[in-house]
């Protein structure tokens, strides 16, 4: 499998496809590592289950791992425990584990000793397709998801699918909704490909799921080369479900999960542009379909009202000043930002994507 370039000026880097214990990984790996000293962050799930993975490359800092423990404080733990080990400047951090940990071993790569370098081995699927591309870095504050943190491209990610044998299924769910997400947002043919083979998707086919891990690192690195801070609009395509999916995440006291939010914020936001004749309603089933076949959520349960999600949404940090901007599906594979959308259809829309 080819590697993926993410190209962004002097921050480009590789997305490597290989198994940790590979002679093309540990290559690479010594280069970047020749003179420095390391350390490997992971949870502690990652401690229990990868102990040789975690002690590999000399001493591990287990973060205590969860959204509750995404905070400012567990970093200034890391950083204490950098300093404690005599870290300096050219110190290198290798994040072993999901979105949390990249996320938190990012953040603290770029404010330990003014900024060190950092190198990803997502082991979730939400990592290597989504949260290890693209250096969105960052922890929760008390008043929100992510609100703190910084942009901070890794040197290197490597990519092992082998780490999936051990990941739950709900997590597996959580992942492939940000695949289809891709899929249905900006490329038609990739949606065919997940269509025409949903059986290996269900069944964990290792195989098939390092073709749509690649893929999805492509398609992300595209959007992030041409939009590396989210100042346009085509990063924003990304969030693609996202909107109505952190609200039912929210009034669920998370309850539903991310992956489950997007899926179905997904159909949710099919059904508004079935609405506003911006797709047909085949376009709208075909999506529903796939999302059926993976056998991911797709409608909002009952005990979830309407006005509070759309409360929820004109607070979320990405609705600028009240006004929520909407990613809508125009065709399978396209998309665009829209901000005027009328509440009133918005709000048909929600009526008719309930259990
Ligand atoms: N930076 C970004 O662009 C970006 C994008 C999307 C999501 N995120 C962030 O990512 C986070 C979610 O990531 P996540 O879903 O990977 O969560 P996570 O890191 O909590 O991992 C989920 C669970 O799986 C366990 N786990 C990890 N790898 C495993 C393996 N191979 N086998 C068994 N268990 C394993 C973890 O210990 C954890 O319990 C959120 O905080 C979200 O904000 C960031
Ligand atoms: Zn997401």
């Amino acid at each position: 499998m080819k590697n993926v370039k993410v190209k962004l000026n002097q921050n480009s880097y590789e997305i490597v496809f290989a198994s940790f214990n590979s002679e093309n990984f540990e290559e690479r790996f010594l280069k970047l590592s020749e003179n420095r000293a390391v350390l490997t962050v992971g949870d502690k799930k990652i401690q229990q289950l990868y102990p040789l993975m975690a002690y590999r490359y000399g001493k591990f800092f287990a973060l205590a791992g969860g959204e509750d423990n995404k905070n400012l404080s567990e970093i200034e733990r890391l950083c204490e425990y950098g300093i404690s080990e005599n870290l300096d400047r050219k110190s290198l951090f290798v994040a072993i584990g999901g979105g949390i940990t990249g996320d938190m071993t990012g953040f603290t790569a770029a404010i330990f000793m003014r900024g060190v370098e950092f190198i990803q081995v997502p082991t979730t699927l939400l990592a290597m397709v989504d949260s290890s591309v693209g250096g969105k870095t960052g922890v929760n504050s008390a008043s929100g998801k992510n609100l703190i943190g910084a942009f901070k491209q890794p040197k290197l990610v490597l990519i092992d699918v082998n780490f999936l044998k051990t990941l739950p299924e709900r997590e597996i769910k959580n992942g492939l909704a940000e695949v289809i997400k891709y899929a249905f947002a900006l490329d038609e043919k990739f949606f065919e490909l997940l269509s025409g083979n949903v059986d290996k998707i269900n069944s964990l086919d290792l195989n098939f799921y390092n073709k749509i891990i690649h893929r999805s690192c492509e398609i992300k690195a595209d959007i992030v080369a041409q939009d590396e801070k989210e100042t346009k609009n085509v990063r924003a395509l990304l969030n693609y479900g996202h909107t109505f999916g952190h609200a039912l995440e929210n009034l669920s006291n998370y309850e539903i999960s991310h992956g489950e939010g997007v899926a179905i914020g997904m159909n949710i936001a099919g059904k508004l542009s079935q609405l506003l004749n911006l797709w047909s309603e085949s376009d709208y089933l075909k999506q529903l379909k796939l999302i059926k076949d993976l056998n991911l959520r797709y409608a909002i349960p009952r005990n979830i009202k309407i006005d509070d999600i759309t409360e929820v949404m004109t607070h979320d940090k990405k609705a600028s000043r009240g006004k929520i901007n909407f990613v809508l599906p125009t065709a399978i594979g396209s998309s665009e930002v829209f901000s005027n959308i009328d509440m009133e259809i918005v709000k048909k829309a929600l009526e008719e994507s309930y259990e």
